[in-house]
């Protein structure tokens, strides 16, 4: 691989996804699914993009928001968690803002929770004064704690933080939740939540400008355009004109209907974009309500 172009003079745009774990798949084909695809390098932790030129940098999640604020890539998929944590960092040692959420992804929705062990009765955040508690978010929990005005010890571990207080390194933790199961394996249980998280599209401080800026708004749309159709149909009907109102309150999901009257009738045909499941019980639902020839397509890009 030839040494990387400065940020300045770059032509191609950069996104830096996880390495390996829970987003990594997901982010994948989610840029795959706007077109992108990569030719794969023998170290596979840079994908050079064939069909845009769009690039694909494969790091560790909490290396995303530096590799922003350096402007080594453009954008990077990430948990709001990690940004988060970097963004209370920056703001407790005074550094302007380096990246920022564009817009949640829909995918791997998680909470960064305090935890206590299961034995305790949980009394509320008083019962943290004095106590040591385990985490990898630092500067989230500092600053949580600060503006609840308890005094606690800080143990910053960067990883297997729920084993801490099983080893007596500290009594309590601060740390993602997902399924719980990890937790509960530890006899541990969840008492408060700090933050909800899920994976986010993120961007740094400044917008790259020129061919580059303009890249990654064709790229933002195309994301845009897949995330809303998600789950998404497009249901199509006929119904007698006095009863369209009836069908339509069982479509409070659905975008404002096109309507086409069929000749010499008092039927209307029907379309509309779904954004929940049509299940078979919806469709007999929407049946019993008065629609006839239901049919739901799937509906597979869309540009704003
Ligand atoms: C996260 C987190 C917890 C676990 C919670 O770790 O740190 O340990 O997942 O998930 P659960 O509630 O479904 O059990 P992850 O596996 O992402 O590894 P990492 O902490 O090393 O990034
Ligand atoms: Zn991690």
């Amino acid at each position: 691989m030839s040494p990387p172009a400065p940020a300045a003079v770059r032509d191609r745009l950069r996104i830096a996804i996880q390495k390996s774990g829970r987003l990594g798949e997901p982010s994948r084909a989610l840029l795959a699914s706007c077109g992108l695809d990569w030719r794969e390098s023998r170290d596979r932790l840079f994908c050079y993009g064939e069909s845009l030129p769009v690039d694909l940098l494969l790091v560790r999640d909490d290396d995303i928001p530096g590799m922003l604020a350096e402007g080594v890539c453009d954008l990077g998929i990430v948990g709001r968690n990690v940004l988060a944590e970097q963004a209370a960092e920056r703001e407790a040692r005074g550094l302007p803002e380096a990246a920022r959420e564009l817009f949640a992804l829909d995918f791997g929705g998680c909470r960064l929770d305090i935890a206590i062990p299961d034995a305790w009765e949980w009394e509320g955040p008083a019962q943290l004064q004095g106590k040591r508690i385990a985490t990898s978010y630092p500067w989230l929990l500092r600053r949580w704690l600060e503006r609840q005005g308890i005094d606690a010890e800080v143990v910053v571990l960067s990883g297997s933080v729920e084993i801490a207080p099983r080893l007596g390194q500290a009594d309590a933790v601060c740390d993602l939740v997902s399924s719980g199961a990890t937790l509960a394996a530890n006899q541990l249980r969840p008492v408060l939540t700090l933050l909800e998280s899920e994976s986010v599209l993120a961007g740094a401080a400044h917008a790259p400008a020129g061919a580059r800026g303009r890249l990654q708004e064709q790229l933002l749309r195309r994301m845009q355009g897949v995330l809303r159709l998600k789950d998404s149909r497009l249901l199509m009907f006929q119904a007698e004109r006095s009863r369209v109102p009836d069908v339509l309150k069982l479509l409070p999901d659905a975008d404002p209907p096109t309507m086409m009257q069929l000749d010499g009738q008092d039927t209307l045909a029907l379309q509309t974009l779904c954004r929940g499941t049509m299940t078979w019980q919806r469709l007999e639902d929407l049946r019993q309500a008065g629609a006839r020839g239901l049919m739901v397509l799937p509906v597979e890009r869309s540009l704003a």
